[in-house]
């Protein structure tokens, strides 16, 4: 199975914030998406998932449309998501939370299902002792995983993770590297994720598309976050613009001219 974004442009009044972007990820297949702040990452997954229509271009399963369906609709032909900010039912416990997804792919993926169980998701994902807990009583880092639990309970042909190791400490980062290699070795979907820190980006994904101004501008294996200038350019340049910035806004000449 091929998820194929082609094209693909949003603009929010006068921000372009995706400009003709194009990616692909294949069943079995660990995507990472990467860019600075306001890059057009999560606008990007927004269409993907269909919680924001597309201005132009189109994404296709298998080659069937998928955009502009509405999430639900996106849900059911197996696209799951997380959220940046963490979207969970806080008054729901983290099995309840769980089996609200679980219960729609029971009625609308029963074939996709296999031996999928939420013990099982719940056990993959490290958070079994927390089954009877409040959503809102636990740790930022438990949160993400149990989101991540939820979205898998929809049995997805494609899993998208918005920042999944934010608010996570030390070593969290590393064992969902590990939960997110033996998830794709188990359900065989495809996973898009997009995550600020490179060393994790780097650990989990085969291929890595990088985004800057909305507009996509380099892709490739993991290497080319060491080896492609424009990434360098967009990761070191701009610090270094910004340096060079506030010293020349010190500069006496500056405070005359405002
Ligand atoms: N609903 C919206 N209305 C107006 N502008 C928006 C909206 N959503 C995003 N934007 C703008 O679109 C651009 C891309 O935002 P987006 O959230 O996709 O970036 P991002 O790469 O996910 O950034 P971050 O790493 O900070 O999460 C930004 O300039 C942002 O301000
Ligand atoms: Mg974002």
């Amino acid at each position: 199975m091929e998820l194929l974004v082609s094209d693909v442009s949003k603009r929010f009044e006068g921000v372009a914030a995706v400009s003709g972007v194009s990616l692909a990820c294949n069943a079995g297949e660990i995507v990472g998406l990467i860019g600075p702040n306001g890059a057009g990452k999560t606008t990007l997954l927004n269409m993907i998932s269909s919680l924001l229509t597309v201005d132009t271009g189109s994404i296709t399963l298998d080659g069937r449309p998928v955009h502009n369906i509405g999430p639900r609709r996106t849900a059911i032909a197996g696209i799951a998501r997380t959220f940046q900010n963490i979207r969970l039912f806080s008054n729901l416990t983290v099995r309840q939370n769980i089996e609200v997804a679980f219960t729609t792919a029971r009625q609308h993926r029963a074939s996709a299902l296999g031996a999928l169980t939420i013990e099982r998701l719940m056990d993959q994902l490290g958070i079994t002792n927390f089954s009877g807990r409040k959503a809102s009583e636990l740790a930022y880092g438990t949160q993400r995983r149990v989101e991540i639990a939820r979205a898998l309970a929809l049995a997805p042909n494609f899993l998208l993770l918005d920042e999944p190791t934010a608010g996570m400490v030390e070593g969290e980062s590393q064992e969902l590297v590990g939960a997110i290699m033996s998830i794709r070795e188990w359900m065989g979907c495809g996973v898009i994720v997009i995550d600020h820190d490179l060393s994790f980006i780097t650990s989990v994904c085969e291929r890595v598309y990088v985004l800057d101004m909305g507009q996509l501008v380099a892709a490739g294996p993991p290497t080319v976050l060491r080896d492609d200038p424009k990434v360098a350019e967009i990761y070191l340049g701009r610090k270094a613009r910004q340096r060079s910035e506030t010293t020349a806004g010190q500069t006496p000449r500056q405070t005359q001219s405002r």
